[in-house]
């Protein structure tokens, strides 16, 4: 963009006035057109698998730590082989010095003293060679600095006065003749062979560190498809699994790792995802059922009716038809509630409900509508919830009670510890322990209510559970020694 469009820019995109979804629009197809901070960043992100961003991690550590260790050992192995040399020239020259101090300089054989890489030179106070070793010989002094009497000069020299380019380590010290005239004598010797040493380590480790490095990608490339072979053999059974085959698990290695945790939770979520498929089939078979018979019970009546229509009882035939019809519609609004909780929870209005109303609007209910004794013990207690969902499941507690009820019927309400506390109790014959659970599951009738007349289809408990669950409360049958007693808990506001 050249200087006229950077400037005129910002002012044409200020003249288009964008909504908040379109501008975030905007500002998402931005980021997606934006190009990847590095091209090799962005492809190596997208394409470079667990494999090999593991062995390339495991290569660039190793070669990392290893080429600092390298370096710390040329370091030391130079410094070591460089302090042995100190030692040694240091050794030669307090011998010459002895011997000067002994027998003058006359007495000393040079030559006798000489190793293969070492230089000796003896020189006065004024810097003139008194003595040299033959190597050395006829060239000027090695160095000029003065050095007392006992004391010692180490230096390093890169090439000797008329030497080649090897360099040296050399040792001035300070030492004196019989008639105490000051000497310095000289030692050097060549670094040649430290610098063998130094370059064989070095050769070595050009040659070591590398073999070493496609060594590690290797093994860690081979170790790690080891590792990832369980998970591919999990991808692939699970890209297997649909709904229909929900039964098949994927396969458990034997270590305890962390692909074993992988593998037991997706069983554990595949176990709970069939669980759940065949509570949804259950449900819809069931459903099916419990519609079928109103169905049939209605196309029954109309078809005796119309085959005889000039002996048919119009009359009982629509009361019979307006029956089923009644039975129907409360079965559907059963069923859907159930479902739409399945689906997304039950929607509840929240409102502060007057539990205390609700049990004395049944308890008128039964005694008008039934001959069983009913018996009432009311308090004021208020509790925050839907108020139509409230009494939908007292009602059917109270439907229940009625239905099982041999003579008596008794109705409670009261608040303890911060729970309001519904009682519906009967003196029917009860539920037997181990089916107290049982009953709140959908479509569960005891033997004796499938055969009696005008029971229901199974579903009354699973919705005052449904109910009081979405109220945090708790519904449940108590033990007690005749008939039965079911308790409704919700909590207080
Ligand atoms: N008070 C009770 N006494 C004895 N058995 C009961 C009592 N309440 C419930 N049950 C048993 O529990 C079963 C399930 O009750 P639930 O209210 O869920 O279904 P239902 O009453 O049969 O039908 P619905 O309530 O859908 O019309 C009943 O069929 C019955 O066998
Ligand atoms: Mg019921």
């Amino acid at each position: 963009m050249n200087v006229v469009g950077r400037i005129m820019a910002p002012r044409a995109r200020r003249r288009v006035r964008l909504g908040p979804a379109a501008s975030l629009r905007a500002y998402a197809a931005r980021v997606s057109q934006r190009p990847p901070r590095t091209r090799f960043g962005a492809l190596w992100r997208r394409h470079a698998g667990v494999r090999a961003r593991t062995s390339l991690v495991a290569v660039v550590a190793v070669g990392a730590a290893v080429t600092v260790g390298s370096g710390l050992l040329i370091t030391f192995l130079d410094r070591n082989l460089t302090a042995g040399v100190d030692a040694a020239i240091q050794l030669q020259a307090q011998d010459i010095a002895d011997n000067i101090r002994v027998e003058g300089i006359a007495g000393l054989d040079l030559r006798r003293r000489l190793t293969e890489r070492n230089v000796i030179q003896v020189l006065g106070r004024d810097g003139s060679i008194l003595a040299a070793s033959p190597g050395i010989d006829g060239e000027p002094p090695m160095t000029h600095a003065a050095v007392a009497t006992g004391k010692a000069k180490l230096s390093r020299m890169e090439r000797l006065p008329g030497g080649n380019d090897e360099a040296y380590r050399v040792l001035a010290l300070g030492g004196i003749t019989p008639n105490n005239l000051p000497v310095t004598v000289v030692v050097g010797q060549s670094l040649d062979s430290v610098q063998a040493s130094v370059d064989t380590v070095t050769g070595l480790l050009l040659v070591g560190v590398p073999l070493l490095l496609i060594l590690v990608g290797g093994v860690t490339w081979s170790l790690s498809g080891r590792a990832l072979r369980p998970v591919e053999a999990i991808r692939r059974q699970v890209s297997d699994i649909d709904a229909p085959r929900l039964g098949s698990r994927v396969p458990v290695p034997e270590a305890h790792d962390e692909v074993w945790l992988l593998a037991n939770t997706m069983n554990r979520m595949l176990d709970r995802l069939e669980a759940a498929a065949d509570a949804q089939r259950g449900f819809v078979s069931d459903a099916s059922h419990e519609l079928r018979s109103p169905l049939a019970s209605l196309r029954a009546t109309i078809e005796v009716a119309q085959a005889h229509p000039d002996r048919a009882d119009w009359k009982r035939t629509s009361e019979a038809v307006l029956e089923e019809a009644v039975r129907l519609e409360h079965l559907v609004s059963d069923l859907l509630l159930l479902a739409r909780a399945d689906e997304r929870g039950l929607q509840m209005q929240r409102a502060d409900v007057d539990l205390d109303d609700i049990i004395q609007a049944e308890t008128d209910r039964l005694r008008s509508t039934t001959d069983l004794a009913v018996i009432c013990h009311n308090e004021p207690v208020r509790v925050p919830g839907d108020p139509e969902r409230l009494s939908r499941a007292v009602r059917n507690l109270v439907d229940n009670a009625a239905r099982h009820a041999e003579s008596e019927v008794s109705l409670s309400v009261r608040a303890i510890d911060g729970w309001a506390q519904v009682e519906v109790a009967d003196d029917g014959p009860g539920i037997p322990a181990q089916d107290r659970r049982r009953v709140f599951e959908r479509f569960v009738r005891l033997d004796e209510s499938r055969t009696r007349d005008g029971g229901g289809t199974g579903l009354g408990l699973a919705i005052v559970q449904q109910i009081s669950t979405a109220h945090e409360g708790r519904v449940e049958f108590l033990d007690v020694p005749v008939g039965s007693l079911v308790r409704l808990r919700l909590p207080l506001a």
